[in-house]
């Protein structure tokens, strides 16, 4: 199909522009449809840089990124923000209303789809108590709601728009542990069809995913289910004890 939402990195390797040693090496994975793929890895080892390429903030200075067969560079930008959805690890809000930050990517939207994924992003009990709810302003970066919140509501952003591939970047770590669990149940449902890629802090995060990528300085060092790496992975067993 068309529009399946594969994702392949093959061989990739990237550096920054004006930097002259790779932050990735050689970087080859698949995650399909259906699937959940999660990369941990300590600060610094590449993983919002690995996220980075599919949405081409930046292009691999080897080897190829494709979306469902087709190398990314081949497509333009609009196009891949059709298909994927970035929660950035820093999550952005703007000065406007929350229903304004919601629409963001999407603003054909209606009010149910975006109380829809409130609801998958707990976010719905806290917009549903402000006096304004979807009315309510948010200031500029949204400095007047808290982490969590300003993350929960950049995950609606990205539900709305009903992409084939998910990409989130450590979303999950300023949850409380209950928080975090009922968000990814209720995701889980939501995008059971769709391509998830989780860069997490936390081991609890990922223990379902279908394959887990350990990255560390720049490479894939190690790969394979929760239990596989328990077993078989040194890198991923320190990750776990720390
Ligand atoms: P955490 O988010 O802290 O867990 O780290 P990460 O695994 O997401 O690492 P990231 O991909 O952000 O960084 C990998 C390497 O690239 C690090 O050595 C960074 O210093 C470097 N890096 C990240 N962003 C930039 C950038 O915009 N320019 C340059 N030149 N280097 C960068
Ligand atoms: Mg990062």
């Amino acid at each position: 199909a068309a529009l399946a939402g594969v994702v392949e990195y093959r061989n990739v390797t990237f550096a920054y522009p004006g930097a002259e040693s790779p932050v990735l090496s050689n970087i080859s994975f698949t995650a399909r449809p259906g699937q959940t793929v999660a990369i941990i890895g300590s600060t610094g080892a590449g993983k919002t840089s690995l996220l980075s390429l599919l949405p081409r903030l930046y292009d691999p200075v080897e080897g190829e990124v494709l979306l469902d067969g087709v190398p990314v560079s081949r497509l333009d930008r609009a196009e891949i923000t059709k298909r994927v959805a970035l929660v950035p690890q820093r999550p952005y809000l703007f000065s406007g209303t929350i229903e304004h930050n919601l629409r963001f990517g999407k603003s054909e939207a209606t009010d149910r789809e975006l109380w829809d994924a409130l609801r998958v992003a707990q976010g719905e009990s806290f917009v549903r108590d402000k006096k304004n709810g979807l009315d309510a302003r948010i200031a500029q970066g949204g400095t007047n709601v808290s982490g969590g919140q300003r993350q929960r509501l950049c995950i609606a952003r990205a539900l709305v728009t009903k992409p084939r591939v998910y990409l989130f970047d450590d979303s999950f770590s300023a949850l409380d542990v209950a928080t975090d669990a009922r968000l990814r149940a209720a995701l889980k449902q939501t995008t059971a069809d769709a391509t998830v890629i989780i860069v997490a802090q936390r081991v609890s995060t990922i223990t379902e995913a279908d394959q887990i990528l350990v990255l560390d300085n720049g490479r894939i060092v190690d790969r394979g289910t929760h239990e596989e790496l328990l077993e078989t992975s040194p890198t991923y067993q320190e990750i776990v004890e720390s």
